[in-house]
C-alpha cells in the first residue's frame, strides 16, 4: 500500500484532514509515522490518539535549517517506515539535501498562499497586507529554494473589505483541507507527472 509519512510543526489541522480523508476512505493510502520537531505540536498528539507511530526530533530552538545530523534521523526514520511519499504540514525547518536526496521528487508541502506569491512566514498576512483581492493555497514538490517547488495544485479564495488576519488564514486553511488529501490522492494515484517545472494531472 502507498505509504506516507507527516511531518509537522504546529497545530495539525492538515494532519488531521488527511487522516480523516483516510478514515472516510477517501484517500487510500496509509499514514505510518508521524514526525514533529516540537514536542508541544498537536500533530503527535493527533498521532497518539489515532494510533500512529510518532516521533519527536528536536533541533535547536532558534535554528531554522536542519542539521545534517537531525535530517539523518528524520530520513532514517522515514525509511524504516518504508515512506513513499513525505508530507511537510506546516514544518517549520529547512531541509538541504540529506532529505532532498534520499526522496527525491517525493517530498510535498502546502503553503498558505497563491505561490509564487508571499512565500515565507505568515503568508496570509503578507497577502492581507499587500492588498490583494485574492488569496489561497498551493500544494507544490519540495525543492532546495523555500516555497519554490512545481506547483501541484492551488485554491483561491476571495478577500473580503472586513477580514482580518484570522478570518483570511481560517478561509485559506479551510481550502488547504480540501486540496492537500487530494494531492496525496492523485500522487499516490500516479496521476501526477512532472515535466521541468509544470505538473500535469492525468484524469
Ligand atoms: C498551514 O497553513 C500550511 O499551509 C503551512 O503551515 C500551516 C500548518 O497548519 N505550511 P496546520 O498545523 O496543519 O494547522
Amino acid at each position: 500500500m502507498f505509504t506516507i509519512g507527516l511531518i509537522a510543526s504546529g497545530k495539525g489541522s492538515n494532519i488531521r484532514a488527511i487522516l480523516e480523508n483516510i478514515r472516510q476512505g477517501e484517500l487510500d493510502v496509509k499514514a505510518s509515522v508521524i514526525l514533529s520537531d516540537n514536542p508541544h505540536s498537536k500533530a503527535l498528539k493527533i498521532a497518539e490518539e489515532e494510533g500512529i507511530k510518532h516521533y519527536c526530533i528536536p533541533e535547536e530552538k532558534y535554528k531554522t535549517t536542519l542539521s545534517v545530523k537531525t535530517e539523518r534521523e528524520y530520513v532514517r526514520i522515514l525509511k524504516e517506515y518504508n515512506v513513499d511519499l513525505v508530507c511537510f504540514a506546516g514544518f517549520m525547518r529547512i531541509i538541504k539535501k540529506e532529505m532532498l536526496n534520499n526522496f527525491f521528487g517525493r517530498i510535498v508541502n502546502i503553503h498558505p498562499s497563491l505561490l509564487p506569491a508571499f512565500p515565507g512566514v505568515d503568508a496570509w498576512k503578507q497577502a492581507l497586507n499587500y492588498g490583494v483581492k485574492f488569496a489561497g493555497c498551493t500544494t507544490h514538490f519540495v525543492e532546495t529554494d523555500i516555497d519554490a517547488g512545481p506547483i501541484i495544485l492551488q485554491a483561491v479564495v476571495p478577500v473580503l473589505e472586513d477580514d482580518t488576519y484570522d478570518t483570511l488564514h481560517k478561509r485559506i486553511q479551510e481550502k488547504e483541507h480540501i486540496i492537500y488529501p487530494l494531492t496525496i490522492k492523485l500522487i499516490a494515484e500516479g496521476k501526477v507527472n512532472l515535466s521541468g517545472r509544470r505538473v500535469s494531472i492525468t484524469c
